[in-house]
């Protein structure tokens, strides 16, 4: 982890009420999938940074995709070409595959799907299949570039596009016909409850591995604002410890 001062590149919308922020930074060839940074989107008030998860990388720069939501992220929308950002990158442990899972499922909802394309990028080697859901036809985005490197299916609530499906029934339908052996997943609490209660009734024995998202200060351990219950009875820093955990882990 390290502070860097980001360049913006291209801070452009990209679906309704969500853009796509461009970074040039001194170095990001170490971010690995499903890893964040803590960006600050401005002066004063502001400075307090926001965790985004970094949905692309490349040797020297990184692509953030933000809703915007309240005042920092409405701030960020603001930002143009060669505005300078502070940030600590990269942050939390990451997605990590065995060599041994081939076939990965992917299973993500509204802003939980940017650092799913992380994934679906760093591991075209393997079938990617990605289940995504969104609000309707405004809501979509990346869709391209998830086609690029998986198998698409992609479902809306108003059935504008797709199936009328959320991002979990997307997966649990096609299910007995991939038989993933991991299944990743990110997006908002009242879906990854669902997935996991799919996944006890259903008895699906491949592991599981989900991103929570937690209002956070610091990002890096030390103020534990981000803390959250773990199945065992104890706790675990989201920031620090996460953001990814195996679902059963995980109290939801
Ligand atoms: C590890 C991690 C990765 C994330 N990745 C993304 C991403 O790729 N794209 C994206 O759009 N958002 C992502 N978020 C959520 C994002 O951090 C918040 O939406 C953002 O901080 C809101 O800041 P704000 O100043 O605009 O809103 P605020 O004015 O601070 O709050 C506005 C609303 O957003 C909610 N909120 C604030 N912080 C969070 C938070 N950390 N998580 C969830 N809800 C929050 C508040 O409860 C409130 O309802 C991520 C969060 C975490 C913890
Ligand atoms: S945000 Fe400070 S400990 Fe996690």
């Amino acid at each position: 982890m390290r502070e860097v001062e980001g360049v913006v590149l291209s801070n452009c919308a990209v679906a309704a009420g969500i853009y796509e922020m461009r970074l040039l930074v001194p170095d990001a060839s170490d971010v690995r999938p499903g890893q964040f940074l803590n960006l600050s989107s401005g002066e004063g008030e502001l400075l307090l940074r926001r965790p985004l998860g970094i949905a692309r990388h490349s040797e020297d720069c990184v692509t953030v995709c933000y809703q915007v939501k309240g005042r920092g992220t409405k701030a960020l929308s603001c930002r143009v070409p060669g505005d300078r950002l502070s940030m600590l990158m990269p942050l939390g442990n990451g997605f990590y595959v065995k060599d041994s899972e081939r076939r990965i499922a992917l299973v993500g909802g509204g802003v939980g799907v940017f650092p799913l394309l992380s994934v679906a990028e760093a591991y075209r080697d393997r079938e990617v299949s990605a289940y995504l859901g969104f609000r309707n036809r405004a809501a979509i985005c990346y869709e391209e570039e998830f086609r690029a490197v998986s198998r698409l299916t992609i479902g809306t609530d108003d059935g504008s596009v797709g199936e009328k499906k959320n991002a979990v029934e997307l997966f649990l339908a096609d299910y007995e016909r991939e038989k993933p052996d991991v299944i990743l997943s990110c997006g908002p609490p009242v879906m990854l409850r669902a997935l996991k209660r799919a996944i006890a009734e259903r008895g699906i024995q491949a592991p599981c591995y989900v991103s929570l998202e937690e209002r956070m200060g610091c990002g890096i351990g030390a103020c534990l604002v981000c803390v959250c219950d773990l199945t065992n009875g104890e706790h675990a820093r989201v920031c620090k410890d996460g953001p990814i955990f195996e679902i059963g882990e995980v109290e939801l």
